[in-house]
């Protein structure tokens, strides 16, 4: 099967030295490009700004703003089987990019932000081939959120994990996750490192992608 898979922050412009993101390694999403390769799976990899080894086999892009990483989803998507976007999208954008650095004043200063475009639910709402698979990072009542953006997002299946401890999720090696999956089953993965994660969710991505292709067929 084709992989497409999303990895890592985005970084939104301030002005020429400034920008805003968000603490995510993008260590999960490599992990799942890497153990979808090992599977024997094409694996296409879009990854913002991060600091972890590429996995060798997969084609690379390199990204850095939403807007960059909309664009090449929207290339790369209608070809690929299972869309995976684990990329830590940021929320919102300055409205303007200063051209010059932005000087130091004694007053207050507020940034005008706008929001971003959501990549998952830009796709994930046209006409389709290809399983989607969303992400939600929770500090809180997990489950409900990530049954709203199941449900809000037309996905086939979200991956949740809870942000709320230091030691688990972003920025760390090791994970725990609950799947959420469209008739409302769930599987949980207790913690363990990324990569047995990775591997366990490949399985149930390829799972679901040929049991959705067999339902179609039938
Ligand atoms: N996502 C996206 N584009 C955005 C924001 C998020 O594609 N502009 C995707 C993420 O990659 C993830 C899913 O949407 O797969 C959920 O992201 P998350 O940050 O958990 O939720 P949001 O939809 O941003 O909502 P909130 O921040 O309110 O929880």
């Amino acid at each position: 099967m084709r992989f497409l898979v999303t990895a890592g922050p985005t970084r939104e412009p301030i002005d020429p030295v400034r920008f805003i993101s968000n603490r995510s390694s993008g260590k999960m999403g490599y992990a799942i490009a890497e153990a979808a390769l090992a599977s024997g799976h094409e694996v296409i990899l879009i990854s913002g700004p991060v600091h972890v080894d590429p996995p060798r086999r997969a084609k690379l892009l390199f990204v850095s703003t939403s807007d960059e990483m909309f664009d090449a989803v929207d290339r790369h998507v209608r070809a690929c089987d299972v869309f995976v976007m684990c990329a830590a999208v940021a929320d919102y954008k300055p409205a303007k990019v200063s051209p010059t650095k932005i000087k130091k004043h004694p007053a207050n200063f507020s940034l005008d932000l706008i929001p971003t475009r959501d990549i998952l639910a830009s796709f994930s709402t046209q006409d389709r081939q290809f399983l989607v698979v969303g992400f939600a990072a929770e500090t809180n009542d997990v489950e409900k959120n990530a049954n709203r953006k199941l449900r809000e997002k037309n996905l086939d299946i979200v991956v949740a994990n809870d942000v709320s401890a230091a030691d688990v999720g972003m920025e760390t090696d090791e994970n725990e996750v609950t799947i959420f999956f469209r008739d409302g089953e769930t599987r949980k993965i207790s913690r363990t490192q990324k990569e047995i994660i990775a591997r366990e969710l490949v399985n149930i991505f390829a799972n679901a992608r040929e049991n959705c292709l067999t339902k179609k067929m039938s």
